[in-house]
């Protein structure tokens, strides 16, 4: 196995990886997040190293178990923010960075030392807008390859070629998590990856991993020949 990692697609070449929902504390019981199960980000985690890569996982709040390789370096993170400083701060050394967390949009504009009582019949929660991690990489893109996700529940293709654009990703893949099969905690996705052009690669219903696979032979395609 070491000595086709060594000569795998990926072999040389750093891989950062995002999984999961973040989660936004309100107070030290209570938080907002999503339903990302974490799945499609380890999968890419997994794949990534079998393939060659140096792997380090960014994970906010999953159900999955800590990867088996001690070869990739897990890294756990709570809010948008937690993860935005883990990934600036290891962004200059990265080949490929690929973005399958569900990152929260909004967080409570205040968060509770204390728990919070029950008074009034109704409460109001006042949220603050994240910063977007890939918008703000995009923008200071060297020779980092960006690889996004774009989950929508109609129009993904519409949806994924605008952040495609917006945040100056090289790959977006986009997936319509209200078709059965697709989506936040299946073990199978079906998804459609877009570059600039336009459609690359339109996948049936394939395991995460499958994906995953394509994915990074995709992206290892796309940067070989690209000396740092
Ligand atoms: N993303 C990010 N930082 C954020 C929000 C999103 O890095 N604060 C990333 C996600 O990890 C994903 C991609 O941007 O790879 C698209 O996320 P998505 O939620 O689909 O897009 P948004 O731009 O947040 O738009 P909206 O939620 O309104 O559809
Ligand atoms: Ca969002």
């Amino acid at each position: 196995i070491q000595a086709d990692r060594a000569k795998g697609p990926l072999s040389g070449k750093k891989v950062m990886v995002t999984a999961g929902g973040t989660v936004e504390r309100i107070d030290p019981v209570r938080y907002i997040s999503n339903d990302s199960s974490g799945k499609m980000g380890f999968a890419i985690a997994r794949a990534a190293r079998a393939m060659g890569a140096e792997v380090t996982l960014i994970a906010a709040r999953t159900d999955e178990a800590p990867p088996q390789d001690p070869e990739i370096t897990l890294v756990r993170v709570e809010s948008a923010q937690s993860m935005l400083d883990e990934v600036v701060s290891r962004w200059n050394s990265c080949d490929i960075l690929i973005k399958a967390a569900a990152v929260a949009d909004y967080r409570p504009k205040h968060s509770a030392d204390a728990k919070i009582k029950k008074s009034g019949d109704t409460m109001t929660l006042e949220l603050v807008k994240t910063t977007d991690i890939l918008e703000s990489l995009g923008k200071v893109k060297d020779n980092q390859f960006l690889i996004g996700f774009a989950a929508e529940t109609g129009n993904a293709e519409y949806y994924a070629k605008d952040k495609l654009v917006r945040k100056n990703l090289d790959l977006i893949v986009a997936n319509d998590v209200s078709r059965e099969g697709a989506g936040f905690g299946t073990d199978t996705n079906i998804v459609s990856i877009y570059d600039a052009d336009g459609l690359v690669l339109d996948l049936p219903i394939s395991s995460k991993d499958e994906v995953a696979r394509r994915l990074l032979t995709l992206a290892a395609e796309r940067i070989s020949g690209v000396t740092r």
